[in-house]
């Protein structure tokens, strides 16, 4: 078993956490009195199976098959220094077990995989950071990796990290979550609505203020009618509204790289938001490298 998802972006995806992951260990070598922990919030099997055809920019062939996903590439990291910690989170137990298996014979120690849900991971987390809960305390410099197939990261989650030493690159599903529950004519189910809340963590009517036009058209009698209408760039503005939402939690974040499907429809936004401008310049130039594969 493994996880079957996924294209060429897929394996994109984990390049730019590894080469961020490296950039970030050299500059780290420099203080060794920090400790290093990567934190993976959905970490899944250690390998993904990439199904349908590659991009050929980034592969020669058509290569359908099994690679190493975030959790073990990044375990596997030894130079320039390995993370003194990697914390995984996988709420499927079949996947958990398949994990820690899979990482108990490339890493010794230091690895921690749980099966729960990443949002009170993070929470524990932030507590940890914080000193309020284990071990943990100001001294750990923290990598996280939020990457969810749809929305189930809560805003209140990411808020939980406001002024910690944390990193954390995130994979927001625009195109597949937020932009398929923005009906063109503002009509939005309560479930929905409460869905998008919770995913930018802001009221629905800051929502529809960032995301819809409103027309206002007066009859011969002096009637009025409002009528709602979705942005027709609403993708580029759902990407700028998550970016400026991390902004409120983060000092910088990064221009994301769109992760885009087979007939170019963009899926999701992957940032780096960090309190570091270091860090940002580096996603940067990595994102811009990536982004000029498609
Ligand atoms: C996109 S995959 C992760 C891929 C992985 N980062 C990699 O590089 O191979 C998402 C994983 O998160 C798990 N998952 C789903 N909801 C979760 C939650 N609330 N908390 C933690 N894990 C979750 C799924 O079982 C799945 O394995």
């Amino acid at each position: 078993m493994s996880n079957h998802f996924g294209g060429s972006w897929t394996f994109q995806k984990v390049r730019i956490i590894e080469e961020y992951a490296k950039a970030y260990l050299q500059i780290m070598k420099e203080y060794p009195y920090w400790k290093l922990m990567y934190f993976d919030g959905f970490a899944g099997t250690g390998e993904f199976q990439v199904k349908g055809k590659m991009n050929p920019s980034v592969f020669d062939d058509n290569t359908i098959g099994l690679f190493e996903g975030a959790a073990r590439t990044i375990a596997s990291i030894k130079e320039p220094k390995p993370f003194d910690m990697c914390y995984f989170v996988e709420l499927e137990t079949q996947k958990a077990l398949l994990l820690r298996a899979s990482i108990e014979k490339i890493r010794e120690g230091g690895v921690y995989v749980v099966e729960e849900d990443c949002n009170q991971k993070i929470l524990d987390l932030a507590a940890f950071l914080t000193g309020k809960r284990g071990e943990g305390g100001r001294n750990y410099k923290v990598l996280a990796f939020i990457d969810p197939f749809g929305m189930n990261v809560q805003w209140s989650s990411i808020e939980a990290l406001r002024g910690l030493g944390v990193d954390m690159w995130i994979l927001a599903p625009t195109g597949i979550g937020a932009n398929r529950l923005l009906t063109r004519n503002g009509q939005i189910p309560d479930s929905w609505a409460n869905k998008l809340e919770s995913f930018f963590g802001v009221s629905k009517d800051l929502i529809y203020k960032n995301l819809y036009r409103e027309t206002v058209e007066t009859d011969l009698f002096g009637n009025t009618t409002t009528t709602l209408s979705k942005n027709k760039k609403a993708l580029d503005e759902i990407s700028r509204l998550y970016s400026e939402r991390l902004l409120t939690v983060f000092k910088h974040v990064s221009n994301p790289y769109e992760m885009r499907n087979s007939t170019n429809s963009t899926m999701y936004h992957l940032y780096l938001a960090s309190n570091n401008t270091t860090a940002v310049k580096i996603a940067n130039d990595i994102v811009l490298k990536y982004n000029l594969k498609h």
